[in-house]
């Protein structure tokens, strides 16, 4: 239940065409009071890409630009998140990506746990209209959601089933731009994605 004293601004939807499957959920991701990151966002960031993808990318929340434009991953963090996707062959286009939250959270500070439980039922529901084969985590928020209490040092890149799809933790691409050695990290975990997808279950990834 919406906290009533939260008043969110006036919603603008994305600046892109919406696919069908989405769209009403995006509109109430646009109406959205429920936190109170409502209080200082510009646009919401629903998501990006096609509806259904084979796989799926889900970050942190969105920084500045993604505020301002309503678009995930436009930044910095973005620019490599295209080289990653470059080098398995995959492009935005081809790719649905979103974040654990659809608010810019001020400042760019971390998402707290109640914007985060706040925006779960819309992931929830993104995931079972995406229905990817694969999802890679970015960063340790999203990571939480599959294998909480995990140290992102110790299973990023490594592959687990998740009812019928694989999920892979992944570092944030963020981490990456600050700490130069994580993009061949990066890279190398980022290479695990197209076996995955072709089903390939004795996957280097895989957990035992
Ligand atoms: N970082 C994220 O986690 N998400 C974005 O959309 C942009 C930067």
């Amino acid at each position: 239940m919406a906290d009533p004293r939260l008043t969110a601004p006036p919603a603008l939807l994305p600046l892109y065409e919406v696919p069908p499957a989405v769209a009403g959920l995006y509109e109430e991701v646009a109406d959205c009071p429920a936190c109170i990151l409502a209080r200082t966002r510009s646009r919401t960031v629903p998501g990006s890409g096609p509806v259904p993808s084979d796989l799926m990318l889900i970050g942190e929340g969105p920084g500045q630009r993604e505020d301002e434009l309503g678009l995930p991953f436009v930044g910095r963090s973005g620019q490599f998140l295209d080289e990653l996707l470059d080098t398995i062959g995959r492009s935005r286009q081809d790719v649905y990506v979103t974040n654990v939250v659809k608010c810019r959270p001020p400042a760019n500070r971390d998402p707290e746990p109640a914007e985060i439980a706040a925006c779960g039922d819309f992931l929830e529901r993104q995931i079972e209209a995406v229905q990817p084969r694969v999802i890679a985590t970015l960063g340790r928020f999203s990571m939480a959601r599959w294998f909480p209490g995990e140290r992102i040092s110790s299973i990023h890149g490594r592959a687990s089933r998740a009812g019928d799809r694989w999920v892979v933790p992944m570092y944030h691409p963020a981490a990456a731009l600050r700490a130069g050695a994580l993009r061949e990290v990066m890279k190398q975990d980022f290479q695990q994605i197209p076996a995955l997808l072709a089903g390939d279950t004795n996957s280097k990834a895989t957990r035992p």
